[in-house]
């Protein structure tokens, strides 16, 4: 497994471009299901997590053409298979974002049960009660999701909790469903917008993407369009917490500010100078970081995929800062590893109290799922000496050339590449 050797101490001067949103590309990869005319995307991120879409998708029989640096086409005229199987759906929850298209074209769908992971139990019950009451008989076999329908219906659905890939996936299936589909309390994350605006270009009638309550009136077919994915505001968050953890200077370019309020807010708020405009986010930082307290909640409040990311800037902050993680029960497994650096973090059921000490010392680290994995190398920046990150798979699930992006602003970050036996 490949692993990052970084050197602290360097400050970050320069510009960086930011990729497109993988939890935008990878629920509109899917949507390609719901015709068989061409989507052609532009600003796809190069990441695993999209690799593993696109093995699953080109399984299923549709035909994925690169078209240069990021961008794809798909077509899926010729689906011959209803089943997303274990092998690729352990490895990525979101493989799940098939099931509402499959049903809504094809009637039928077989889809693993994606189980528990490193971040929390995260069921898809909620996916489940929306579909059946979109009148898919569902049942689960063998570890699968069997769904059937022969045509759905729409319906009022409102979920128990705000779920980001439940209301994608029901959004998908709601649009070649008979009649109108209500979607309340429904998630409000920008990358649900994206693919709203996607299937908007399909031929979907949606109205209310972007707050709690979605209404889509269903249509017969849809067609071919393209759509250039949203940029990737937790990727774009993550190198301004890089900056201030260990001070300068960057540009960010291709990036969606506007979606980035509650990281912004809270980075000023830690001392950091931003400056934004339509597409582009200055950050600098020439302080010591203030420790800033934050509880995770839905879009638009602060992200937990942000929350690892906050927490390093916080270790080296003058202060003491209380975090409170209120949707993932087991999104603290980076506070260990920061424990080895020097950290002084103290775990209380969904609470973190973080006192800031003055430097963290390079150690070797573990990463154990994406935004830990990033947390660490913002601490690694940081630190004095060297630190190593292990099991840097997960990074490359979510992070576009991290390691290049970085050392092009000044990181001495390096990427060990494991000998395969
Ligand atoms: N939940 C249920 N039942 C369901 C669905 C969700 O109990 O049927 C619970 C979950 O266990 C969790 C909460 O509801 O406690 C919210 O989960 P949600 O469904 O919103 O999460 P998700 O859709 O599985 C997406 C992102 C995650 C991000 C969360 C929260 C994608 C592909 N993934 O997951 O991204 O953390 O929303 O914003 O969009 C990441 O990129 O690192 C990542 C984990």
């Amino acid at each position: 497994m490949d692993k990052l050797l970084i050197t602290g101490g360097n400050r970050l001067d320069g510009e960086i471009s930011v990729s497109g949103a993988k939890n935008a590309a990878l629920p509109i990869l899917c949507a390609s299901l719901l015709t068989p005319d061409t989507i052609a995307l532009k600003n796809v991120p190069a990441l695993k997590d999209i690799g593993t879409t696109v093995r699953l998708l080109g399984q299923m029989g549709v035909r994925i053409t690169q078209e240069g640096d990021n961008a794809l086409s798909l077509a899926a005229g010729g689906v011959h298979s209803l089943e997303a199987p274990y092998d690729l759906v352990k490895t990525m929850r979101a493989s799940i974002l098939v099931l509402g298209p499959l049903l809504a074209r094809f009637g039928q769908a077989k889809v693993s049960l994606p189980g528990g992971c490193a971040i929390g139990q995260r069921p898809v019950d909620q996916h489940i009660k929306g579909l059946a009451a979109l009148g898919a008989e569902i049942s689960i076999e063998h570890g699968f999701v069997i769904a059937r329908a022969n045509r759905l219906k729409g319906a009022s659905i409102r979920t128990d909790m705000v779920t980001v890939t439940g209301t994608e996936n029901l959004m998908m299936a709601a649009v070649l469903a008979e009649g109108q589909t209500v979607l309340e309390n429904a998630a409000r994350e920008p990358e649900v917008a994206d693919l709203a605006e996607l299937l908007i270009k399909m031929g979907a009638r949606i109205q209310g993407h972007g707050t709690d309550r979605i209404v889509i009136d269903g249509v017969d077919s849809l067609h071919g369009a393209e759509h250039t994915i949203v940029a990737d505001r937790i990727e774009a968050g993550t190198f301004l917490c890089a900056v201030g953890a260990t001070g300068g200077d960057i540009l960010l370019r291709n990036a969606a500010p506007d979606t980035m309020g509650a990281i912004l807010d809270k980075l000023q708020e830690a001392g950091m100078a931003i400056e934004c405009g339509a597409d582009w986010i200055r950050g600098s930082m020439s302080r010591r970081p203030k420790a800033v307290g934050f509880r995770t909640y839905e879009y638009p409040a602060f992200p937990t995929d942000m929350q690892a990311q906050v927490m390093a800037l916080n270790t080296i902050a003058d202060g003491t800062a209380v975090i409170v993680e209120n949707i993932f029960e087991n999104r603290y497994m980076h506070v260990q590893e920061l424990g080895r650096m020097g950290a002084k973090i103290d775990i209380d059921g969904h609470t973190a109290v973080v006192t800031g000490v003055p430097a963290l010392s390079g150690a070797t680290v573990m990463a154990t799922d994406l935004r830990a994995s990033a947390s660490l190398v913002i601490a690694g920046l940081a630190a004095r000496g060297e630190t190593t990150v292990e099991r840097i798979y997960h990074l490359d699930r979510g992070y576009e050339r991290m390691e290049h992006k970085l050392r092009s602003v000044g990181a001495n970050i390096q990427r060990i590449v494991r000998e395969q036996a």
